[in-house]
């Protein structure tokens, strides 16, 4: 064994203290670093939760793209989630991204008076809420973006009354816990009321139908023809009720002699309307309000306030609001709304009519 002397100990114990030293000033020099550079890009990504109610109707797939896309142009990433038609699903899919530290949430609330627990919790992380496309009531909201849904419902009976003015009338009207099937039904009724109160026409069905399902319209209207075989039109308050309605009346031999209505120009509409079978649909620039709501959500997130023209009070306070303009879409119109706009393609909505009965292409 090799003996050393006192001093050569205190020596090297000397150097070994300045070696551990110098490495433990490197280190965490290193270390320091790395998480300074992460924090720097961190804070300036900005992160976007986007929780919708369902994935299934054709038009929030096309939302969630052109959000995102406009989002990540703006140099911020989205978080999105979908809670597939649960009021449950999507209040805890909301608190996992508030956990998950996002800047802005925006919201389609699956249900617009239970997606009030989500705003509050939301607020008291400090993180504020658009409400997209359909109002959350009473809540402390931020935003809401969406379109004028009275117009919506007014074209929708508009486009049926142009057919058919009198006789027997269904009303289907989508789902119960979305504060837009209220405001659909109410301009629809704008137009229907005033015949229905003259006698010209009798309401014989008018429900809801739970989660907007086609399937629930279907079986609706089906049950209806099954006793009473007679109707002159069915309202429908989406384009997804509508295909259900189109289906239940395909059964009774019904389908293209009875108007019916939807919204949203979905393409399996467009091409219902080019056959004939459907009526009319209402237009709504998704782009647009898609794109707005990026901006939005990316301004509040940088802090800014947003100025808009719209207030709208949804039972608790006044939340600023844009209201976004749609247009009736029926056989006459298809070319110079949907099709203008490269919302549907030509080639899409006319593939199942024989080419000498289309119109022309430019
Ligand atoms: C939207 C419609 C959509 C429906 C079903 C409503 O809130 O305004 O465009 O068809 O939800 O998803």
């Amino acid at each position: 064994m090799v003996k050393y002397h006192k001093k050569e100990v205190l020596k090297m114990k000397q150097i070994f203290f300045i070696c551990v030293l110098i490495t433990f000033i490197l280190v965490s020099g290193c270390v320091q670093q790395t998480p300074a550079t992460t924090e720097e890009s961190e804070e300036k990504m900005i992160v976007i939760g986007l929780s919708l109610s369902d994935m299934r109707v054709e038009r929030w797939q096309t939302d969630r793209d052109f959000f995102i896309e406009r989002a990540e142009e703006l140099g911020a990433s989205v978080i999105a989630v979908s809670a597939d038609l649960s009021a449950d699903v999507q209040e805890s899919q909301a608190e996992n991204l508030i956990l998950q530290g996002i800047d802005v949430l925006v919201i389609v609330a699956n249900d617009g008076e239970k997606a009030a627990a989500i705003v509050e919790k939301a607020n008291e992380a400090g993180i504020k809420v658009i409400a997209y496309d359909r109002l959350i009531k009473n809540s402390d909201l931020d935003y809401y973006i969406s379109f004028d849904n009275v117009k919506v419902g007014e074209y929708e009976a508009k486009g049926v009354l142009d057919v058919v003015s009198k006789g027997d009338f269904v009303y289907l009207g989508g789902s119960p816990t979305d504060n837009n099937a209220f405001l659909v039904k109410e301009g629809t009724f704008n137009l229907l009321q005033p015949k229905i109160d003259s006698g010209d026409i009798t309401l014989v069905l008018d429900v809801f139908n739970d989660g907007w399902k086609s399937e629930e319209a279907y079986r609706q209207l089906k049950a209806y023809l099954s006793e009473n075989k007679k109707v002159d039109a069915v309202v429908c308050a989406n384009d997804g009720t509508a295909l259900g309605a189109i289906q239940a009346l395909e059964e009774f031999g019904l389908a293209g002699k009875v108007p019916v209505s939807g919204q949203d120009a979905s393409l399996g509409a467009c091409q219902m309307i080019a056959e004939g079978k459907q009526t009319v649909s209402v237009y709504k620039p998704i782009k647009t309000i898609a794109y707005k709501a990026a901006e939005m959500a990316v301004a509040i997130a940088k802090g800014e306030t947003i100025e808009t023209k719209q207030i709208v009070n949804n039972g608790k306070v006044d939340v600023p609001s844009y209201l976004l303009d749609v247009e009736m879409v029926t056989k006459d119109t298809l070319m110079n709304t949907v099709i203008k706009d490269g919302f549907q393609s030509y080639d899409d909505i006319y593939q199942n009519i024989p080419e000498n009965e289309r119109p022309a292409k430019d």
